[in-house]
């Protein structure tokens, strides 16, 4: 018997354009679109169930197999390293991960840089690996006015088009890693709806190499 497929959708512009990926490989599901404050949709024709999540918590839905797979970004997914399988990479959502500060910024390596930022294990692992000594200074957002106020000497965030850094000029200095989202699946599930998922990962590998 087909088994029903639990998605966990990121809220935003970006689940929109994952939905839409999802509807149009066969896991349309109609009552999503219809205007509410619900959060878990499903239609057992196609066998699918959607829950829209914040988007960083949608590797643990998946992690804890609430959701048997979902769509995150390689930011979170490289911050929290969930125990999940990572099925494909949609190459949508695509920004960068980097460091940036005051235009006016020299870094004095004699002392410790203090680091602002929204992702501490990114940002630990950069600079351990660089052999310099940090402070993390940790944000929940607008982490861009951190060097505004001298709270910190640069940040690590997510760039995508680059505005918001040149709105409160501030440039990025180093990029640490590419960012895209990507399909992600719960390992139990995986082995016991193999089918399942296997064949919806296929459906949207093609829809993605066509496009
Ligand atoms: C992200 C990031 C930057 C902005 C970058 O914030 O933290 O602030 O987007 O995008 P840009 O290069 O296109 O300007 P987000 O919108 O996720 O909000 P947040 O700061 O509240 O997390």
């Amino acid at each position: 018997m087909k088994q029903m497929i639990n998605v966990a959708l990121p809220k935003g512009r970006l689940g929109e354009k994952v939905l839409n990926i999802f509807e149009t490989v066969g896991y349309d599901c109609p009552s999503i679109h219809e205007t509410n404050r619900k959060l878990i949709f499903e239609n057992e024709e196609a066998g699918v169930r959607y829950f829209w999540v914040k988007p960083s918590d949608v590797s643990i839905y998946v992690e804890r197999g609430a959701a048997d797979i979902g769509v995150a970004g390689k930011d979170i997914l490289l911050e929290y390293a969930p125990d999940v399988y990572e099925l494909y990479d949609l190459d949508i959502g695509k920004c960068r991960m980097a460091v940036a500060a005051c235009k006016n910024f020299h870094d004095n390596t004699e002392r410790t840089l203090r680091v602002a930022t929204k992702f501490p294990n990114i940002a630990r692992d950069y600079y351990g690996g660089k052999g310099r000594d940090i402070d993390i200074i940790k944000l929940n957002g607008s982490i861009e006015i951190a060097p505004i106020l001298r709270m910190s000497d640069v940040i690590v965030d997510i760039v995508e088009t680059g505005t918001t850094l040149r709105e409160n000029n501030l440039e990025p200095i180093e990029d640490i890693v590419p960012i895209s989202a990507r399909l992600i699946s719960n390992k139990v599930s995986y082995k016991f709806k193999n089918e399942e998922i296997t064949t919806l990962a296929a459906k949207i590998k093609e829809y993605c190499l066509n496009r």
